[in-house]
C-alpha cells in the first residue's frame, strides 16, 4: 500500500522553500504616497503610523529610500489646500499632484508613478464627483475625471489609476489620453472597488469624508460578488491594462474569481484599515508585526493577486532584503 505523508516536503527549510507556491517580491509593490501643499512638511499621519504628509519640496529623501530599497512604483494622493464644489484643484496644472508628479519623474525617471483619479479629496462635500440633485450625477463627474487623469498625463504620469467607481469611466478616460497623444500611460482601474469601512484611516488622512451621505450609490456593496465579475468584465472592454480589487483582505475571494475569470494583471489594495489594524494590535504587543503582515500579504498574493498596493511596502523591503522569504 503507498503511503501519502504530506510531511516529507515539510522536513526542512531547503525542501519548504522547493515546494513554496507564493513568494512575496519587492516587484509587486506599490507604495501609497500622500502629498500636502506648503513647504517643508513633513509630518506623520497619525491613522497611518509610519506614513506621512509630504510637501514637494521634502520628496527627495523619501524617494532615494525608495529606490534604494527596490521599490519602483508609487500612487500618488493630493490633499489640496482648497475645496470647492467641482474639484477644481484637481485638474490644476499647478495642483498638488501635478507638481508631485513632474517632481518626481525629474528626480528619478526610473520610478514608476500612478496618479489616484478622484475628486473626493478636492470636493467641499467629500463625494468622488459632480453634485447634482443630493447625488453624484455619473456623465458629469466623467467630464472632470477625464480632465483630472489629461493633467496628470501632461505632468508625466506613467499610470493613472481612477478610483471613483463611475459607470463608463475606463472609456472616457481612455479616449481623452489617446486624443492628447498619450497612448502609452496606462489605466489601472479600481474595478472592484468595494463600500468599505476599512478606508476610515485613509480618509482622515485626505480629508476626504464624505459631508453628507456616504458613497453607496457608486461603490460597490460588500455583499456581492457576481457584480465585481461584471464591473472588471466592463473595464476590461472599456481599455483597462490593470484591475484591482479593494480592499485586499475581506475581498480575497473576489481576487481569486477575477483571476480565474480574466487574463489581466491583478493589482489588490492592502487598504488603511488593513493597515492601521495590524500597527494598533502589534503596538499594544498582541501579535508580531513582521509576521503577521508577510503572512497577510502572502494570502493576497496567493489569492491571485499580481500587484499589491500597501503601506507595508517599504517594510516588506526591507524584511525581504535582510533575508529573502
Ligand atoms: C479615493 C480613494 C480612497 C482610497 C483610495 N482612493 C477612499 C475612498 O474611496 O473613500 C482608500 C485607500 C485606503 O483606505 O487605504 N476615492
Amino acid at each position: 500500500m503507498l503511503k501519502h505523508r504530506p510531511r516529507r516536503l515539510r522536513m526542512n527549510n531547503q525542501i519548504r522553500s522547493l515546494v513554496k507556491e507564493t513568494r512575496l517580491c519587492i516587484d509587486d509593490l506599490i507604495y501609497p504616497i500622500f502629498l500636502v501643499e506648503g513647504n517643508n512638511i513633513k509630518k506623520e499621519i497619525s491613522t497611518l503610523p509610519g506614513c506621512y504628509h509630504f510637501s514637494v519640496d521634502m520628496i527627495k529623501k523619501e524617494i532615494e529610500e525608495l529606490v534604494e530599497l527596490g521599490i519602483k512604483a508609487v500612487i500618488l494622493f493630493g490633499v489640496p489646500d482648497i475645496k470647492d464644489e467641482a474639484g477644481s484643484e484637481a485638474y490644476k496644472e499647478e495642483g498638488i499632484v501635478q507638481k508631485g508628479i513632474r517632481e518626481i519623474k525629474k528626480l528619478r525617471n526610473d520610478i514608476m508613478v500612478i496618479s489616484d483619479v478622484c475628486m473626493c479629496q478636492y470636493t467641499d462635500h467629500g463625494h468622488c464627483g459632480i453634485i447634482e440633485n443630493n447625488g453624484v450625477d455619473n456623465d458629469k463627474t466623467l467630464r472632470y475625471l477625464s480632465k483630472i487623469a489629461l493633467s496628470h498625463a501632461l505632468a508625466g504620469a506613467d499610470m493613472v489609476a481612477p478610483s471613483d467607481m463611475m459607470d463608463e469611466r475606463v472609456a472616457a478616460i481612455r479616449e481623452i489620453l489617446d486624443d492628447n497623444g498619450f497612448k502609452d500611460v496606462s489605466i489601472m482601474s479600481y474595478s472592484a472597488k468595494y463600500s468599505s469601512a476599512f478606508y476610515g484611516p485613509f480618509r482622515a488622512a485626505a480629508h476626504s469624508t464624505p459631508q453628507f451621505g456616504d458613497r453607496k450609490t457608486y461603490q460597490m456593496d460588500p455583499c456581492n460578488s457576481d457584480e465585481a465579475i461584471r464591473e472588471t468584465e466592463l473595464d476590461i472592454m472599456e481599455g483597462a491594462d490593470i484591475v484591482m480589487v479593494k480592499p485586499a483582505l475581506s475581498y480575497l475571494d473576489i481576487i481569486r474569481r477575477i483571476k480565474d475569470n480574466f487574463n489581466v494583471p491583478i493589482a489588490a489594495y492592502n487598504v488603511s484599515g488593513e493597515y492601521a489594524m495590524i500597527k494598533a494590535a502589534a503596538n499594544l504587543g498582541l501579535v508580531d508585526e513582521k509576521a503577521v503582515v508577510i503572512e497577510m500579504l502572502t494570502s493576497i498574493k496567493r489569492a491571485g493577486a499580481d500587484i499589491i498596493i500597501t503601506y507595508f511596502a517599504k517594510d516588506l523591503a526591507r524584511w525581504i532584503r535582510e533575508s529573502p522569504l
